[in-house]
């Protein structure tokens, strides 16, 4: 049923429309802006493009409040400009996937105006109400500190109406079969139009039962085998990206335990603890969450990434991993977000600090699934915490030094571009980088690159190596016949460790694929190597005839694995 397992082994992109190129001066991005782009995107070297949520909508949570699931807004351009995008994208080899957002509506959708408006609607069982204040209505909030509750009184409707998120957004009731062939219908249309998935928003949301007398939802996964199926009826190399902050014990429901249900998911588990050993220095618990969330079926993959659009959520950690993470990363009110997180991007979070935003990005390229990364992290862009909530990452992309960093030729961009300072376009954008070959932007190019011939990483198999160092990290892989070995030490000091890089009493050399910094065996076959501080060393097994040794099934020539 499957036709192409092409993000096994992808590199995504994420970009809203909003904020990435104004084509028509009118202050806010736009299709034909990103258009004009996509060589840029191209020569970065990313396989597939995820777009944030672009249809019409009264953009109240940047677009996550859809009126209209059949449209472009027209603030972005129009539906002939979105099919122009795909068919470029196409020709340049890059798969597009789009945000679902299917949990909810806006409060301002045609559906659910008509269901507040007349109860005897076929709309109204759309969404989910209570005649009384529901006992529960204080509880569940996923904005906490901004959102007060997740039911509110409908004067028009005369009745409560469940909001998972704010209260703008009206849950659907996806447990209606008439709401569940609509939201088909959907993915169906924009299959149609050229995209190759979904980026499934809210997912454990989704699939959750929802209604006042609900006191512990339970998670409805056939409606995940039947978007899958949906999908890939329609187009065979189809996936699902979803979004679901979920206990490791959960993954393979949302895989489903023979594969059947979402393709990819993100590693939450793996994203905080990584940011916990960004903090300490201490690999433990990011290896345990390695471990706990390895069993998958084959034909799932992990979307690994540090950080997206939403705010770092910790809620995963335990208090004291949350609070040493907060110290190093967030130690001000104003950075932390909802009680669980962190709002700030990535290199203001590493105090821009070049050594620790390259070891970052190379440990998240060489974790076990494919690498999602967010625009503007390639030129290491910052944040801008005068603007509410998660806005502050969410600033226009910094293209050049020209005024607004030729972003938009309008005198008023909708959101400011990030001015003077570390951070601001005259300093950090994608032209001076370009120029320079030890930019950020060239880097990840070239990251990007080696991580795209490094199939090992999201095809093979995985071990965790001993390095005998809490501050080091060791991982191999293993995939048709060969080898690699990636290392990164998470702490500011130098130091030797002695890897034993095999277990098949194989001795071999290790090719540095980065720099001519090799190494050799010694004669017990074990290396001995320095980690300069914050150093990460990705290393091929045996040598550079790797291509050569590469065999056509797993395991070792003449054995049927
Ligand atoms: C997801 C999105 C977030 C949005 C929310 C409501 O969590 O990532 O940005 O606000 O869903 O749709
Ligand atoms: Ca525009």
């Amino acid at each position: 049923m499957i036709r192409d397992l092409w993000y096994k082994n992808a590199v995504i992109y994420n970009l809203s429309l909003s904020t990435f190129m104004d084509a028509n001066g009118d202050g806010i991005g736009d299709f034909q802006g990103l258009l004009r782009r996509l060589d840029y995107l191209h020569g970065l070297g990313v396989t597939c493009l995820w777009l944030g949520p672009f249809q019409t909508s009264p953009l109240k949570d940047d677009g996550y409040d859809v009126a209209d699931y059949y449209n472009v807004d027209p603030r972005y351009g129009t539906l002939g400009d979105f099919v122009e995008f795909t068919h470029a994208c196409e020709q340049r080899g890059i798969r597009v996937i789009i945000d679902l957002v299917i949990n909810h509506t806006s409060d301002q959708h045609p559906w659910f105006k008509a269901a507040r408006s007349d109860p005897d609607s076929k709309y109204r069982d759309w969404y989910v109400w209570s005649d009384s204040k529901p006992e529960n209505a204080d509880q569940g909030m996923v904005f906490p500190g901004v959102q007060k509750s997740t039911w509110t009184y409908d004067r028009e409707a005369k009745a409560w109406y469940f909001h998972r998120f704010y209260k703008f957004q009206p849950d659907l009731n996806t447990a209606n079969p008439e709401v569940h062939a609509e939201l088909l219908k959907i993915m169906g249309f924009w299959i149609q139009l050229g995209v190759a998935g979904f980026r499934m928003d809210a997912v454990p949301f989704i699939i959750a039962e929802k209604g006042a007398d609900v006191t512990k939802p339970k998670e409805q996964f056939g409606m995940l085998r039947s978007f899958r199926e949906f999908v890939q009826w329609r187009r065979g190399d189809a996936v699902l990206l979803a979004e679901a902050n979920i206990l490791p014990e959960d993954d393979l429901e949302y895989f489903g335990v023979d594969g059947d249900r979402c393709h990819m998911m993100f590693n939450f588990q793996v994203n905080q603890h990584l940011f916990y050993a960004l903090a300490t220095a201490d690999t433990g618990p990011l290896a345990k969450a390695l471990e706990v969330t390895k069993p998958r079926p084959a034909t799932a993959q992990w979307g690994t990434f540090l950080r997206n659009h939403d705010e770092l959520d910790l809620g995963r950690l335990t208090e004291e991993q949350r609070q040493a993470v907060f110290a190093a990363f967030g130690p001000d009110k104003s950075m932390q977000l909802y009680d669980r997180g962190i709002r700030r991007r990535l290199a203001p979070m590493l105090h821009a600090d070049r050594r620790r935003i390259e070891l970052a990005y190379s440990l998240m390229f060489t974790l076990p699934g494919t690498p999602v990364i967010r625009y503007g992290d390639e030129i290491g862009m910052g944040d801008d915490l005068s603007l509410p909530e998660r806005n502050c990452a969410r600033t226009p992309m910094q293209w050049s030094d020209e005024p607004h960093g030729g972003f938009t030729k309008s005198d008023e961009p909708d959101s400011p571009v990030i001015s003077g300072g570390v951070f601001g376009y005259e300093r950090i954008n994608a032209a001076i980088q370009r120029r320079d070959p030890e930019s950020m932007l060239n880097w990840t190019e070239r990251i990007i690159r080696m991580r795209k011939e490094c199939p090992e990483i999201g095809w093979g198999d995985f071990r965790i190596l001993k390095t005998g160092r809490p501050e080091v990290l060791a991982l191999r892989y293993d995939w048709r016949n060969n080898g690699l070995v990636v290392l990164h030490n998470l702490s500011d000091k130098p130091c030797e460790i002695v890897l034993d890089v095999d277990g098949h009493g194989e001795t071999c050399r290790l090719v540095n694929l980065l720099s001519e910094d090799h190494s050799e065996p010694d004669a017990e076959g074990r290396h001995r190597l320095v980690m300069e501080a914050y150093g990460y060393r990705w290393f091929r097994v045996g040598g550079l005839d790797y291509l050569l040794r590469r065999t056509e099934a797993n395991g070792k020539p003449g054995e049927n694995v």
